[in-house]
Formats: C-alpha cells, structure tokens, sequence
C-alpha cells in the first residue's frame, strides 16, 4: 500500500548529499555530548522535582528518577543503534520511514513536533518565571499583563524564544559554543546544590522514604492517570504507585537525549559519535538527578518544598539566600539552552520531513553563508514564540511526555525490523540482546504512558487526528516517494 512506501536508507543518506540541502558537519562527540546535557538539564530538575515530591512520590522521587532513567536507557540504546545506521537529520523520523513506511513516519514526525515545540514553549515559559523572581529580588517588577503568574501575553517568554532563533540561523558551530558555556554554568549549579545541600541534610526528612498510599485532590477526575482508571482503581498518590506515576512526569527531565540524533548530518564522524553523544549525556543526566533529588528532599519535609523553584526555595528555607540566588541564574542559563536546542532538533526533523515533500519543499532551502536552514528556523521560532506567550505552562509538559514516549516505542519496535529487513547494513553500534531490549524498551514505555492523566491521553488523540488529516490532504500527494516509488 502507498501509505506503506519506504524510503531505503541508501536514498536517505543521498538525499543529505544534494548541494542546496547539504548542512554543515562541525559536531564532535564532545560536542553532541555537551548538547545533550544542554538540553536534558531544564525545568525537569528545576522545577518538576518539588511538584513530583509533594504531590506524587514524597522522598521517594529520587526512585522514580531511578525508573524513568532506566525507561530512558532502554530506549537510549535502541536510538544508539539507528543513529549509527542511518546517520541523517530527522531522527525517529527518519528511522521509521527506513522501516515502517511513509505514513508511520509522518506521525512520527508530527509527534516530534508535538515534543520539541511545545517543549520548547513550556521551558520558555518556565525560564521567564526564573527571570521574572530574579528581577523581583533586584527591585525590578515587570507589569503583570506581560510576565509573572498569569500574563495576558508572556513577553519575555516570547523574546527569549526570537533571540535564540537568531542564534540558530547565524549557525550551529555558533550556538554549539554558546551551548558549552551555559551548560558549565549550570553544571556548576547543579554540583553545587548537591555539595552544599549535603551540610543540611537531615535525616528525619527521609522517614517515611515513601508515604503511605493517599488519594488527593491532584488525582481526581481527568487528572487521574489512565492506567487507574481503567482498571477501576481509586486513584491515589504516593505508595510504590506514586512513584511510577511520578517517573511518568520527571521523564520530562530527561527528554533531549533523541534531540542528540536530530544532528546526525552535522556530525563529523556520525557512525562513531552520535552513540557516544546519546548514552553519554544521558548517563551524565542521570547521575546529577539522582543525586540532586535525593539532597533536595533531604533538606526540607517533602510536604513543604516548593512547586515553582524548589531547588532554590529549599536553600531559602535553611537560611542560605546566597545561594538560592545562585541556583536561580544558573536555571536561567540552563533553561536557555533546553529552548535553544529543542528548537534545533525540531528544525532538522522539519528540515528532513520538507526534504520529501511530506510538507513544502522550499521550506527546506539551506542558507548559503551560513549553512543553516533557515526559512524553517525562523518560521518556527515564530510559532513556537506566539505559543510560549499564550501556552500556560502546567499539564502541557505531560503532553510533550506522552509524545516523546510514543517516538520511543516506535524507534525501538523500528530496531528490531530493521535487523529483519536490512542484516547487511554496517552498525557501528549494536543494540544488545536484540530482541529483549526493544522489547523491553516498547513494554516499559507504554507502561509510563499509561500512567499519565487521561486528559493528556484526549489532548495527544486529537493532535495526531489532526496529523493523519494534514497527511492526507497534502503529503500523500506531495511525497517524493509518489513520484519515486522504487525509493
Ligand atoms: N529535559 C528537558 C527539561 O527538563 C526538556 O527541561
């Protein structure tokens, strides 16, 4: 069936090789492995940590870091192996056109849009709300309508967004040194706060390690996740339960590893570091995580912790002001990077999906100075500046979770295909004990899908509805593959 066309991998890396679609190869594994963690380390951390603890999982969130780690890792090495293999822009995208055909890999790719857009946004979002308390605490308020709790049109967020466009068009050697400063910066802050939070630690702030089983008001109705639902379950929070429905919201901090991928054809040597670049920084991540949750709800009564900054608010709460202004520029920075480099992996997947003509072509076009390209970028850095001035920030990251874990089971089901279909291609990385992995990738995240609230699971049906609709009015018809078949 046409809906089925693959397009082979040999045509995808001769696609990267056409002189108006060439884009620039700079990246070393250093480098990817500094992206990575540039944009891994954001709000997650920063912000979902307090929220988690108080509401969902108490001391015991450190353990659902624990097990969205390793959710992640499964899915880290599935990545690895594809990244390895077809070394071109678009990651899960491109993975799944190579394996399950034309249209899989459109809703892949409007999945993807889902999760780097609107992850960009709501990070944008929660980087003016940083901004906004430090200008508070230097004297400097800005008006309500256009910053703070609940603006009219979240300006900051906006700019923010516009500015780091700029830097994506000027070129991505460019904005890869930025990248390198900024993540020094909060990996300072983030060894700083589990250095310094160690000295305040207090033990009795760990007992009871996880709370008995409790229903509140934050599971009810169509916040509750689906997985209880279903099974008729009362919902509740806390318990072993809490901490898995819990590991189903901080996988948000860990989103960004698959955005490693998405720099496939700016990599000098793809085969060898593109698997480097991904378990690297993840690995990295990990450990800092665990680490900073176990420090943070050691150092204040989970129930207490703050919900907007916590890693901040819990140096506030023992008396240590000095360095909860710290944490909150090192966030800063550390947003920054997370909304800059979303952006640029949701550019290279538009670039590689307008690049076969599933959306128009020209968009595609690279700029000749800079290598970038551009039309894409700044057409993005457009929409996605209108949604972080109007997006509200809270359950939206929940729907970019519910996305990213689709693009996961689909790359590790790919995995296992394309072992089928294609033995003969050259993997520079394999993934280990093929079958059980991908499976256990596909099992593990499906199972944290279904933890996530039902509300989430309508708002994800109706965007890929909407998906299916765009491919068949347009990209059917438009595909390079309808006046290529044979790929
Ligand atoms: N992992 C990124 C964050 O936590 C998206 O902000």
């Amino acid at each position: 069936m046409a809906v089925f066309r693959v397009k082979s991998v040999e045509q995808s890396i001769r696609d990267t090789e056409a002189p108006e679609h060439r884009l620039r190869k700079d990246l070393s594994a250093l480098d990817l492995t500094v992206f990575g963690v540039g944009v891994i380390v954001g709000t997650g951390i920063f912000v979902l940590t307090g929220r988690v603890a108080k509401e969902t999982a108490g001391p015991a969130v450190a353990l659902s870091f624990v097990v969205a780690a390793v959710v992640c890792g499964l899915a880290a090495l599935c990545y690895a192996e594809f990244a390895s293999a077809v070394p071109v822009a678009g990651s899960a995208y491109t993975f799944s056109f190579a394996t399950l055909g034309e249209f899989p890999a459109w809703i892949i790719g409007w999945d993807l849009i889902l999760e780097m857009m609107l992850g960009a946004a709501v990070v944008a979002v929660g980087w003016s709300g940083y901004l906004t308390s430090l200008l508070e605490s230097l004297g400097l308020r800005l008006p309500a309508a256009l910053a703070g709790e609940d603006p009219v049109f979240n300006l900051p967020a906006a700019l923010v967004v516009l500015a780091l466009t700029a830097v994506l068009v000027a070129g991505v050697k460019l904005s890869s040194r930025l990248n390198l400063v900024v993540v020094a910066i909060k990996v300072t802050v983030i060894l700083l706060v589990i250095v310094a939070g160690l000295f305040f630690v207090e033990a009795a702030n760990y007992t009871p390690f996880i709370p008995p089983p409790a229903s509140t008001p934050a599971v009810e109705g169509l916040s509750a996740p689906l997985i209880q639902v279903v099974f008729g379950i009362t919902p509740v929070a806390f318990g072993v339960v809490g901490v898995f429905s819990a590991a189903a919201i901080v996988f948000f901090a860990y989103i960004g590893f698959d955005v490693v991928a998405t720099a496939a054809e700016e990599t000098r040597d793809p085969q060898r570091d593109l698997p480097i670049g991904i378990i690297a920084s993840l690995g990295i991540c990990t450990a800092l995580y665990v680490a900073v949750s176990v420090v943070v709800v050691g150092m204040q009564p989970y129930r207490e912790l703050s919900e907007a900054a916590p890693l901040a608010d819990a140096f506030k709460a023992v008396g240590q002001t000095w360095a909860a202004s710290l944490i909150s520029i090192g966030a800063l920075a550390g947003l920054t990077t997370v909304v800059m480099i979303l952006m640029l992996g949701q550019s290279r997947v538009m670039f590689a999906m307008c690049r076969d003509n599933l959306l128009p072509r020209g968009l595609a076009r690279v700029h000749p100075r800079y290598g970038t390209p551009y039309r894409i970028t700044i057409l993005l850095g457009v929409i996605v500046a209108v949604l972080a001035g109007l997006v509200p920030l809270a359950e939206i990251a929940e729907l970019v979770n519910i996305g990213t874990l689709f693009a996961f089971v689909v790359v590790s089901l790919a995995v296992v295909i394309l072992r089928r279909t294609r033995p003969d291609l050259p993997r520079s990385f394999r993934t280990p004990l093929v079958p059980l992995v991908p499976i256990l990738s596909v099992l593990s995240c499906v199972y944290l899908m279904l933890n996530l609230p039902v509300e989430t699971w309508i708002r994800f049906l109706a965007w890929m509805v909407l998906g299916v609709l765009l491919y068949f009015s347009y990209g059917y018809h438009h595909s390079v593959l309808a006046r290529r078949p044979r790929g």
